[in-house]
C-alpha cells in the first residue's frame, strides 16, 4: 500500500498551497493529515466543527471537503495575513466562519459561553498545550479531538519534547476519552469522548 497515492485533494488545495509558498508560511499541515481529517469529518453529519490554528486554510479545506452540507466549521488564527489566504479561497463557503483572535482568549470565551462541538482539530498552542482541559470540555459525547505534529519535527525548539510528553500523559489519564496514538505522517492522536 502506498498511502500517498490517489488521495484526491480538494479542488482548491493546489491554489492554497501556491499562496502558502508565496507568503513563506512554514507550518503548513501535511496532505496525509488532511486526508485523515476529511475522512473523519465525513462521519459527523450535522456536526459542529472547531479548528484552532487556521494557518492559510489547508486543513480547513480538507475538513470542509469531508463535511456534509448541514455541518458548520469555526476556524481561528491570530495572523490576519494567513487568514486572508484562507478567506480568499474558502470564504464563500457558507458553512465556514473565520475568526481572527488570540487562541487563549478564543478558547476561554467558547468555554465560558458553554459552546459545544462534535469535532475539534487543535493545531495551535491554545487547545493543545494551553487550555487543554477547557478545550476537551467543549466536546460533545462521541465527539472527536484530533492533534498532529506529535512526532519529533525539525523545527521543534529544545523545550518542546517535554510538552508533548505532558500532553500525551494528560490525554492518557482522561477516563472520558478513548485515544489512539498514530506514529504515522507527522504523528497524529485521535481521541473520542465517551
Ligand atoms: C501549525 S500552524 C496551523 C497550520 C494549519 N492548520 C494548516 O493546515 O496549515 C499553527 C498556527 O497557529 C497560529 N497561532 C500561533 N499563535 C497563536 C495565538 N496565540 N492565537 C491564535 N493563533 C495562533 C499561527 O499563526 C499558525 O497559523
Amino acid at each position: 500500500m502506498d498511502d500517498t497515492k490517489n488521495i484526491c485533494p480538494p479542488k482548491c488545495l493546489l491554489a492554497i498551497e501556491a499562496d502558502t509558498r508565496k507568503i513563506e508560511f512554514k507550518m503548513a499541515s501535511e496532505p496525509l493529515v488532511g486526508s485523515l481529517l476529511r475522512t473523519l469529518a465525513a462521519s459527523k453529519a450535522k456536526g459542529r466543527f472547531l479548528e484552532l490554528g487556521t494557518g492559510t486554510g489547508l486543513s480547513t479545506a480538507w475538513l470542509l471537503d469531508g463535511m456534509c452540507s448541514d455541518s458548520t466549521l469555526v476556524t481561528m488564527d491570530n495572523d490576519q495575513t494567513l487568514l486572508d489566504v484562507a478567506y480568499r479561497h474558502l470564504g464563500s463557503d457558507t458553512r465556514l466562519r473565520i475568526v481572527c483572535e488570540d487562541g487563549d482568549e478564543f478558547v476561554k470565551s467558547l468555554f465560558s459561553s458553554g459552546e459545544k462541538f462534535d469535532f475539534i482539530f487543535a493545531d495551535t498552542w491554545a487547545g493543545k498545550y494551553r487550555f487543554i482541559q477547557e478545550t476537551l470540555d467543549l466536546l460533545n459525547r462521541h465527539g472527536l479531538y484530533v492533534i498532529d505534529d506529535m512526532l519529533p519535527q525539525p523545527n521543534w525548539p529544545e523545550d518542546h519534547p517535554p510538552k508533548v510528553e505532558s500532553l500525551l500523559a494528560l490525554l492518557e489519564k482522561r477516563k472520558d476519552f478513548l485515544i489512539t496514538k498514530m506514529a504515522w505522517s507527522c504523528g497524529v492522536v485521535i481521541c473520542t469522548k465517551i
